[in-house]
């Protein structure tokens, strides 16, 4: 089975198909969840926050979704694995996101970039899409954009902040995004857009009228047992299962009930009869 197409995933939205879509940052979990069928996984820049630690997405590189993206394409058979663009790499000119997208669709083999912002991407998103690279937009609240909004806050909640955020989702389409991520936005305003678009639209935190819905894998995981944010839900406890299983193991190790002799090798008795009368 060949890997999902742009066209595919707009079919779905025509046909009435929900779209899961979640993030994968590394082989073995891309693995995993090409294996459950989900079409199209992103190399979020969030890769920053639950993988590296930093308190916002800002200080990712372009060599860490490169890098990251090289592992979970490696990953997956199947699934439309979508790179983001991270803070610094679609900001400074159209030529320069150009060549910054080039980079990544070369070395690390994604099928589709994302990048964030409304209208003011829109050329940059017109110049990609022509250049042969499918784009998927993310308006609402932008998390590179934090600084702006003063936190992780709802957006397009007045008339004028939803009438801006419908107006982007238009441009987007106009400038040839294949799909647009709606985060933190009110439902009715992402049901809205998501009638007013021909693309299907994917929520987080934006209620469940959207054509897909994206979210966090360690969220959804439960990687992070002290902190769910409101837009998620745990449909596992790994972080927990993972520290009864790091338990486990180092008071096996400190007992020396572990390793035993299953999981290890032994050496002929002559061997080490001969070492043991060397002097
Ligand atoms: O970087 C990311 O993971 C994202 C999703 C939350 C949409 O942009």
């Amino acid at each position: 089975m060949p890997r999902v197409t742009t066209d595919q995933i707009r079919q779905m939205k025509e046909r009435g198909e929900r779209i899961p879509m979640l993030t994968a940052y590394d082989y073995a979990s891309a693995h995993i969840l090409d294996a459950a069928g989900v079409p199209m996984l992103l190399v979020g820049d969030t890769l920053g926050m639950v993988v590296l630690g930093y308190d916002t997405t800002l200080p990712v590189t372009l060599d860490d979704i490169i890098r990251h993206t090289q592992a979970v394409v490696r990953g997956s058979k199947h699934a439309l694995v979508v790179a983001d663009l991270p803070f610094g790499s679609f900001q400074v000119s159209i030529e320069d996101t150009l060549a910054q997208a080039i980079r990544v669709m070369k070395e690390a083999g994604p099928q589709a970039v994302k990048l964030e912002g409304g209208e003011r991407s829109a050329a940059s998103i017109r110049a990609l899409t022509a250049a042969g690279i499918p784009v998927m937009g993310h308006i609402g609240l932008t998390p590179q954009s934090v600084n702006v909004f003063g936190g992780f806050k709802v957006q397009g909640k007045t008339e004028r902040a939803a009438r801006t955020l419908l107006d982007d989702a238009i441009a987007l389409e106009a400038a040839g995004a294949f799909a647009i991520v709606l985060e933190l936005v009110p439902s009715e305003l992402a049901r809205l857009v998501t009638e007013r678009l021909q693309i299907p639209t994917i929520g987080i935190g934006a209620g469940a009228a959207c054509d897909g819905e994206i979210q966090v894998l360690h969220d959804i995981l439960g990687l992070f047992p002290d902190f769910t944010p409101r837009h998620t839900k745990r449909f596992g406890e790994l972080g927990t299962a993972m520290r009864a299983a790091v338990d486990a193991y180092v008071s096996e190790v400190r007992e020396r009930s572990f390793p035993t002799e299953k999981q290890s090798s032994s050496l002929d008795p002559a061997v080490l009869e001969a070492l043991k009368r060397a002097p």
